[in-house]
């Protein structure tokens, strides 16, 4: 275990409190893997390019992948097949992914290239490793308080398996529009559960 790779998706960057709680687990792995090396991926400090037509046109056309267009493609592919460990820090938005997770989406599931597509469907190219992604939310999804659907879930899932990632696990931080009481208490709950896998064992909790 050397490399990990931190998505943050949140608009709220470095504050979000799902991209906190994945700096923690980043710590908790750091204490047993002291040469573990992060590779920070920020999406709203650093927003990726939005698709051009050149890169539409090479993703469904035989272009070489070490085209200029497949630049940052490869980039962030790369950043995946390197990384040991992915831990992914997602807000959900309008019951869905934010924008700027789905165009990360956009550039690292690539035919022929992340993923095989054949008669009997696609088929992910990238070795499997664990993959933590937390989610928050206002509101409640999940539960008794449940008032809203979740999109997200199901098709981050699914994205994630078209890429080969089957050792998944999802947290969930929810009703984080409340009290501090609240937030406190939902934030310590996920931390609470994280330190039950086995990775996270030496997380420390409240
Ligand atoms: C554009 C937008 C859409 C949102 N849609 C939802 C939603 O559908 N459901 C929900 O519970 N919260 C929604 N929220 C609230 C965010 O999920 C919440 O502020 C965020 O998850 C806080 O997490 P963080 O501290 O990790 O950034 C939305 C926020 C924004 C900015």
């Amino acid at each position: 275990m050397n490399n990990v790779l931190l998505v943050n998706a949140s608009p709220q960057g470095q504050v979000s409190h799902a991209n906190q709680l994945t700096l923690e687990l980043v710590a908790s792995l750091r204490r047993r893997y002291p040469r573990l090396e992060l590779v920070e991926r920020d999406l709203s400090a650093h927003p990726l390019p939005p698709l051009g037509m050149d890169y539409a046109r090479a993703l469904t056309t035989a272009t070489p992948f070490d085209s200029p267009e497949f630049e940052v493609s490869e980039a962030l592919i790369g950043e995946l097949e390197r990384c040991d460990i992915l831990l992914i820090a997602t807000p959900m938005h309008n019951f869905m992914l934010p924008v700027a997770l789905k165009l990360w989406i956009d550039y690292v599931l690539r035919a022929h290239r992340t993923f095989s597509s054949s008669s009997e469907g696609k088929a992910g190219l990238l070795n499997d490793r664990p993959v933590y992604v937390l989610v928050s939310s206002g509101g409640f999804h999940q539960g008794k308080r449940a008032r809203q659907p979740n999109f997200l879930t199901p098709y981050l899932r699914h994205v994630l398996h078209t890429l080969g990632l089957f050792n998944l696990n999802f947290t969930y931080l929810q009703g984080l529009v409340f009290s501090e009481g609240a937030v406190r208490a939902t934030v310590e709950d996920a931390r609470a559960r994280l330190s039950l896998e086995s990775l996270f064992n030496n997380l420390v909790c409240a």
